[in-house]
């Protein structure tokens, strides 16, 4: 077309020129026979001034329609140092309509008080709004960062299917029903986890895919039923090697996106200790309040609500706040139901006031205890101490949501500092006691500690893993692991898992086969690529950066999907609804 510049690159220096213009109508004014018009493109907008000659031709101009104007560059009299081509405007000298626009069901701009669920069914016209249209230029622009950087250290880039098989990574699968196979399904991929194991079988030593990830959970600001991943693999790297080769992305990712240097190399917790001391294994260190053991202090107790953290397996710990003296008895009462809520059984508060230990658990404390806890907890003068007492994880899993809790509502960190962090050294496995059965961890091809694997029959709690997950201010980035790379090793890990031979043979015989033909040591890791792009532009929600996201119900309100399908669909694919 005409086109000569775009709308948001016209400066002072640019007066004089003629130019041609094409963009939508953002928004109209009348100013006496004179009348004003904001064109917007995806760079910018530039306000068109309409002299009387244009008054019938604008007359019926509105928002949204599509122009192509030809005009002059001149300065403005009044300029608008908030918008980047705020010094000039362009006298129009030719005006072509383009298209016209029904009224939309919401203004076009960044502010917007439309409801999410309108901006999802209208994504098309939302999508057009610039704040939203940045966040995906922005996204553009991480995944830029990243080719190049894995393209400048030899990895190479490998799609992988999305009609597969069944991948363990602890979600529902999307199952595709097979019409040649009648009765017989293809599992979305949950990750392309062992393709790219087996791409290192077959010798690619460095592998990444921007891969779609399909995964059957329900939905958080911070989950999608489909997502992107980041997905990365090598062989023969070390942890260490693995985990500063990801430094380097990200802290690209952050200079050529944000401009911002991060310091390398990043801070690695072990999982306990992240625990220990955060009470999460993504933990955000942006601010302190850590968590306290006070087990001891209380190791001869006979308090009631101190009975499960004295078990062997128990552990005591608390958080201690500023200000007590603002609390009340119904402030509190909310923050026992968000311990409740996270599978506390309780919370005990003390208040420490003018030198004295108050709340309704102090009786039951001796004086002994009261100034052991008063000397542990280094409590000052209007403190108030969270204690929380149960299975260790699960006191200090309390305790962290209590953590962040105080975190966001006392306002302990600043939002523009960016805290990237590795947590490693998981546990390998974990056990449900309702389904009384191990589960892995990250997944059963993690590799566990080559002086741990002995413990595998004997006490396989305690086998700690080369698993790691990078976190940024309290979000879990990516996970990767080493993996076992000898086939006995991972048949025993699926036997742990309570698989029978006969299900191990169906679902992985083909993956442990591979595994015997010169497996590489290998390992890898995948970004959350939309949990990255959410926090890098300070959006609440992944549903920001993606551009056609299902919303809390799983549904897209934009198409309706998922919908009913013709009989006809049905029988072909061998499949009967029950009513
Ligand atoms: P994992 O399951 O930890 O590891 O996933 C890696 C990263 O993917 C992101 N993620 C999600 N993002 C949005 N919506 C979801 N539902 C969702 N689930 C996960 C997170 C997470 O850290 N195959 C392994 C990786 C490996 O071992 O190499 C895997 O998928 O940011």
């Amino acid at each position: 077309m005409n086109r000569t510049h775009v709308n948001g690159q016209l400066r002072i220096s640019d007066v004089g020129k003629k130019v041609t213009l094409i963009g939508w109508v953002a928004k109209r004014r009348n100013l006496g026979g004179l009348v004003f018009i904001d064109l917007r493109d995806r760079t910018g907008i530039t306000q068109i001034l309409f002299d009387e000659t244009f008054t019938e031709t604008v007359k019926n101009i509105r928002n949204e329609y599509i122009l192509e104007v030809t005009g002059t560059v001149i300065e403005r009299v009044s300029k608008n140092p908030n918008m980047a081509t705020g010094d000039i405007e362009i006298k129009a000298a030719e005006i072509k309509i383009i298209n016209t626009a029904s009224q939309t069901p919401f203004i076009i701009a960044d502010e917007t008080d439309a409801l999410e669920e309108t901006r999802l069914k209208y994504r098309y016209l939302d999508l057009r709004r610039p704040n939203l249209q940045q966040k995906l230029f922005t996204r553009a622009k991480i995944v830029k960062a990243m080719h190049e950087y894995l393209d400048a250290n030899g990895f190479i880039e490998v799609e992988t299917p999305i009609l597969a098989k069944s991948t363990p990574e602890g979600a529902r699968d999307y199952l595709v029903p097979s019409r040649v196979h009648p009765g017989s399904f293809y599992a979305l991929p949950q990750s392309p986890q062992q393709f790219k194991q087996l791409l290192m079988v077959a010798g690619f030593e460095r592998y990444y895919q921007i891969a779609r990830c399909f995964r059957d959970e329900d939905l958080r600001a911070d989950r999608q039923l489909d997502f992107t991943q980041l997905d990365i693999e090598a062989s023969f790297m070390t942890q260490d090697d693995i985990l500063t080769m990801v430094e380097g992305l990200l802290a690209k990712v952050m200079k050529d996106v944000k401009g911002i240097d991060v310091k390398l190399p990043f801070r690695r917790f072990r999982f306990t200790d992240a625990m220990n001391r955060f009470g999460s294994d993504k933990p955000d260190t942006r601010f302190d309040l850590e968590l306290a053991d006070v087990t001891e202090v209380f190791r001869n107790s006979e308090f009631k609500a101190f009975e499960a953290g004295l078990t062997e397996k128990g552990a005591i710990k608390a958080i201690v706040v500023d200000d007590a003296g603002s609390y009340s008895r119904k402030d509190i009462d909310r923050l026992t139901d968000l311990a409740k809520k996270n599978g506390a059984k309780g919370l005990v508060a003390v208040k420490y006031l003018n030198s004295e230990l108050e709340g309704s658990a102090v009786k039951f404390f001796s004086q002994e205890e009261k100034e052991n806890l008063i000397r542990i907890l280094q409590l000052q003068d209007n403190q108030l101490a969270l204690i929380v007492s149960d299975l260790w994880e699960k006191t200090c899993t309390v305790l962290g949501v209590l953590r962040s809790h105080f975190g966001k509502t006392l306002k302990l960190f600043d939002s523009e500092t960016y805290d990237f962090l590795w947590v490693y050294e998981f546990p390998l496995l974990e056990y449900s006691p309702e389904d009384g059965r191990y589960y892995s961890r990250h997944h059963p091809f993690t590799r566990p500690y080559d002086e741990d694997v002995s413990l595998l029959d004997s006490d396989p709690l305690k086998v700690r893993s080369y698993a790691y997950d990078v976190v940024l201010n309290g979000y879990e980035l990516g996970g990767g692991s080493l993996r076992i790379y000898d086939c006995d090793l991972q048949q025993k890990m699926f036997e742990l898992l309570s698989l029978t031979k006969e299900e191990i043979e169906v679902r992985f015989g083909f993956f442990i086969d591979a595994l015997k033909y010169g497996t590489p040591p290998h390992g890898g890791l995948a970004l959350g690529l939309d949990r990255v792009a959410m926090i890098l532009t300070g959006s609440e929600s992944l549903r920001d950066v993606i551009a056609f996201p299902k919303n809390a119900n799983a549904k897209c309100p934009m198409s309706d999907a998922p919908t009913p399908v013709d009989e006809k669909q049905l029988k072909e694919l061998h499949i009967r609804i029950e009513k």
